[in-house]
C-alpha cells in the first residue's frame, strides 16, 4: 500500500515525553519514545511489540544510562538502543544479544509540533515530508490546534480546505458572507510536486484584527502531500498579518482521519489561546458538513460509486482529486 510509504504525523510532539506511548498508523501499533542526549532530543517510532515474546513495549521505560538511552521491555527487562538492537537480558547478563535480537525500527522526525512516522521504504517516487517553511522559520509564531478525530476520510477533509467557495455559507460571518460568494480561483498548477494555486481571492468579514470592513483576500494554497495542505495570506496595503496554515492529516481508515493545524503567523497581537479558540471555532462550523459528506470516501475515479458534478469554482478540487489518483492513493478515495 503506497500510503504506508508516506510521511504521517501520529502525534503532537509536546505529548511525548519521559515514557514511551504507544499510539496506531495504519494500523499498526507503535510505540514512540524520545532519547535525550547533550541537550538534543532524537524521537523513535517502533513496532510495538518486544521481539522476545511480543509485550507491548509502550508498557516498558526509557533507561538513561552511560550506554546512552535505551528502550526496556515491561516483561523480562531486555533493553534495546536506539538502533533497535538488544544490548541487555538481564536474565542472562553475559549473554550478547546477536543481530536477530532487534525490534521494528520505523523512521520517525519531529517536525512543526507534530511527531512523523514513515512505516516502510518509498519503491517509486513519493512526496516527501510536507514542506512548510514558515512553520520552521523561528521568525514566525507557531501555534498548534488540534487534534481533531473526524468521522470522514482525510481526502474529504483536505478537499474542504482547499474549498473557498463554502466560506459564505458554513463560515458566514466568520470567513465569508453570503453576500459576497463569489470566488477567484486564480492559476491552478499540477505538478509531480502536488497541486499549487497562486492569486485565489475571497472575500472576508472581517478580514484581519482592526479591520473596518469586509475586503477581498488574496491566499496562495499548495498541496506538497496527498494529506497535507498549505494556505498562505501574506500582509498586505493596511494589513500587517501573514498567516500560513498547514492542514495535516492523519488517515485512520477509509471513514476516519484525526488532523491538524500547524499555524505560523507574523504581525497578529492575539494571543495563542485566541488562536487556538477561533480554530477549534471554524472547525466546529466544518465538522457537521464534512462528516454528513457521502461518500465518506473521496470520489475519485471513474469507478467511484457515485458521481459528484462540478462547477467552475472547483479546479481546485479536481486537480487534488487528479493528483491522489496519480499517485495511487486508495485510502480514503473510491
Ligand atoms: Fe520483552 Fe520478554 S517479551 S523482554
Ligand atoms: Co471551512
Amino acid at each position: 500500500m503506497i500510503e504506508q510509504q508516506l510521511w504521517h504525523p501520529v502525534i503532537a510532539a509536546h505529548e511525548l515525553r519521559d515514557e514511551p506511548l504507544g499510539c496506531t498508523l495504519l494500523g499498526q501499533r507503535l510505540v514512540l519514545w524520545r532519547e535525550h542526549t547533550h541537550g538534543t532530543s532524537q524521537v523513535h517510532a517502533w513496532a510495538d511489540r518486544c521481539p522476545h515474546r511480543g509485550a507491548s513495549l509502550s508498557l516498558g521505560r526509557v533507561l538513561i544510562g552511560l550506554h546512552g538511552a535505551r528502550l526496556e521491555c515491561p516483561y523480562h527487562g531486555w533493553q534495546f538502543e536506539a538502533g533497535g538492537r538488544c544490548k541487555h537480558v538481564p536474565a542472562a547478563p553475559e549473554f550478547d544479544p546477536p543481530a536477530s535480537h532487534v525490534a521494528t525500527v520505523h523512521e520517525a522526525r519531529e517536525r512543526y509540533g507534530l511527531v512523523w512516522v514513515r512505516l516502510g521504504q518509498p519503491t517509486q517516487a513519493l512526496p516527501d515530508l510536507p514542506m512548510f517553511e514558515p512553520g520552521d522559520n523561528p521568525a514566525w509564531r507557531q501555534v498548534l490546534c488540534g487534534p481533531y478525530e473526524l468521522n470522514t476520510s482525510a481526502p474529504r477533509l483536505v478537499e474542504n480546505f482547499l474549498d473557498l467557495s463554502h466560506f459564505g455559507f458554513v463560515h458566514e460571518g466568520w470567513l465569508g458572507e453570503r453576500s459576497h460568494a463569489q470566488v477567484g480561483i486564480g492559476q491552478v498548477e499540477e505538478g509531480v510536486d502536488g497541486v499549487q494555486v497562486n492569486g485565489a481571492r475571497a472575500w472576508q468579514p472581517r478580514a484581519y484584527a482592526g479591520a473596518e470592513g469586509g475586503a477581498w483576500i488574496a491566499y496562495r494554497y499548495t498541496v506538497p502531500h496527498p494529506f497535507a495542505a498549505i494556505l498562505r495570506k501574506d500582509a498586505a496595503e493596511g494589513d500587517p498579518v501573514s498567516n500560513a496554515i498547514a492542514l495535516f492529516v492523519r488517515p485512520d481508515g477509509h471513514e476516519s482521519c484525526t488532523a491538524w493545524f500547524a499555524m505560523a503567523t507574523q504581525g497578529d497581537g492575539s494571543s495563542d489561546e485566541a488562536l487556538r479558540e477561533f480554530q477549534d471555532a471554524v472547525f466546529s462550523q466544518d465538522r457537521p458538513v464534512v462528516e454528513s459528506q457521502t461518500p465518506r470516501a473521496l470520489p475519485v475515479g471513474r469507478l467511484a460509486p457515485v458521481t459528484e458534478v462540478h462547477g467552475p469554482a472547483d479546479r481546485v478540487s479536481s486537480a487534488y482529486r487528479r493528483y491522489l489518483k496519480r499517485l495511487g492513493i486508495s485510502l480514503g478515495t473510491c
